[in-house]
């Protein structure tokens, strides 16, 4: 992929040229007392900040996109990015910010009006833009530092480089090293941790990585839709009956793939148990438990490269945080290359206060998936194509 260099160096300097950046600032928002949204994790702003810094400091006039959340193409007040807009002012000053890409149909359904609407600088850029009533000045390059959005063929992803001359973002050419170096370069032996919610979610991503990781190991939600393939009851817990079937088959494929072998649960009256492998009715398994944590840290304690993606339990609730602080904690003490991809588990580990500790922490969930599935996203085949670069 062509870099920043190469897009000053093509633009023979960037003062004064303006530069649209694609940014993923889809930040988790909660409400922030006073009927406003504030941000509730950062992570995906100050990522950016080593890019649009870089911009800046060339004299390039920097303008920002991205979307928020899921409007259905039309503006949609809870869906504004003016939380975003203002950390962005503290933390990049002079960027300026234009409004959720998804408030315009185009951007999903990626419509050539909208990506020339983009790149001719006809968008309404309602955050540190120019003033209202400027004349609109086209774009002369752009920037991709959308990491966890780049899984997505959207207007603003893969438009923008057939038209003007781009490059990747420091963000996104570290996390497409990172997370595509897993693929092919991890040092052995190479530990997969999958937890969150839903095996559904996870397949391919679970095929993919069992032909490449030397163990596999399964917490979270989906592990009771593989403890139900091994035949144990697993009470009310969280199960996708339709996916039995593909569990069976991976369990019996021969791979190593460890499965928690004692789970926290709530039973029918409320109270927290330690319970083994087998749940009865009206239990719900919502963590690992202590065994299997002890377990899983003996796998990461022995690894080389470690890679984790979704929650061991819902740790939102301290009574079923241990697990996942566990496994947190055992990458932090680990001396493999540790990464961390997806927003819930991003958040434990800030929320842990290990962070510092680890190696690397995705901004992206799907997209770090799909680039570990496919080997490859939307976002960087079309700066790669790119005939403007
Ligand atoms: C993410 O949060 O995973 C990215 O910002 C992509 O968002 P999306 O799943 O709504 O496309
Ligand atoms: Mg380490």
């Amino acid at each position: 992929m062509p870099a920043l260099e190469d897009l000053e160096q093509r633009l023979g300097g960037l003062d004064g040229r303006r530069i649209l950046v694609r940014c993923d600032f889809n930040v988790p928002l909660r409400d922030g007392g006073d009927g406003r949204q504030e941000i509730a994790d950062d992570l995906r702003i100050r990522a950016a900040l080593p890019t649009l810094r870089w911009l800046t400091e060339r004299g390039a006039s920097v303008t920002a996109c991205s979307h928020l959340g899921r409007p259905s193409g039309v503006p949609d007040e809870r869906y504004s990015l003016a939380p975003a807009a203002e950390r962005l002012a503290a933390l990049a000053p002079g960027v300026a910010l234009a409004e959720n890409l998804r408030f315009s149909p185009g951007e999903m359904s990626n419509d050539p009006a909208f990506v020339e609407a983009l790149v001719s600088g006809s968008l309404p850029v309602p955050f540190g833009g120019s003033p209202a009533g400027t004349d609109p000045a086209a774009f002369d390059g752009y920037v991709n530092d959308a990491f966890g959005a780049s899984h997505r063929a959207h207007a603003s992803i893969v438009g923008p480089p057939q038209r003007l001359p781009s490059a990747a973002g420091r963000l996104l050419q570290r996390e497409a090293d990172v997370l595509g170096g897993l693929r092919t370069d991890a040092k052995r032996p190479f530990v997969a941790v999958l937890g969150g919610a839903k095996v559904s979610d996870k397949l391919g991503v679970v095929e993919a990585l069992i032909d490449v990781v030397d163990t596999l190991v399964i917490g979270g939600g989906m592990c009771f839709t593989f403890l139900a393939a091994l035949g144990h009851p697993i009470g009310d817990s969280l199960c996708e009956p339709d996916f039995i079937e593909t569990c069976e088959r991976l369990l019996g494929s021969g791979a190593s793939i460890v499965l928690p072998n004692d789970i926290t649960a709530l039973d029918a009256g409320g109270t927290v148990r330690q319970m083994g492998r087998s749940l009865p009715d009206g239990c719900r398994g919502l963590d690992i438990g202590p065994g299997s944590a002890a377990e899983f840290d003996d796998v990461i304690a022995g690894a080389r490269t470690v890679f984790w993606n979704g929650p061991m339990g819902l740790f939102e609730d301290e009574r079923f945080a241990a697990g996942t602080r566990a496994v947190a904690q055992s990458m932090a003490d680990s001396r493999a290359f540790t990464v961390v991809g997806g927003g819930d588990s991003a958040a434990a580990v800030a929320q842990f206060g290990l962070a510092p500790y680890m190696d690397h922490i995705s901004t992206g969930g799907g997209a770090g998936l799909e680039l570990i599935e496919h080997g490859d996203l939307p976002g960087l085949a079309a700066l790669r194509d790119s005939p403007q670069r």
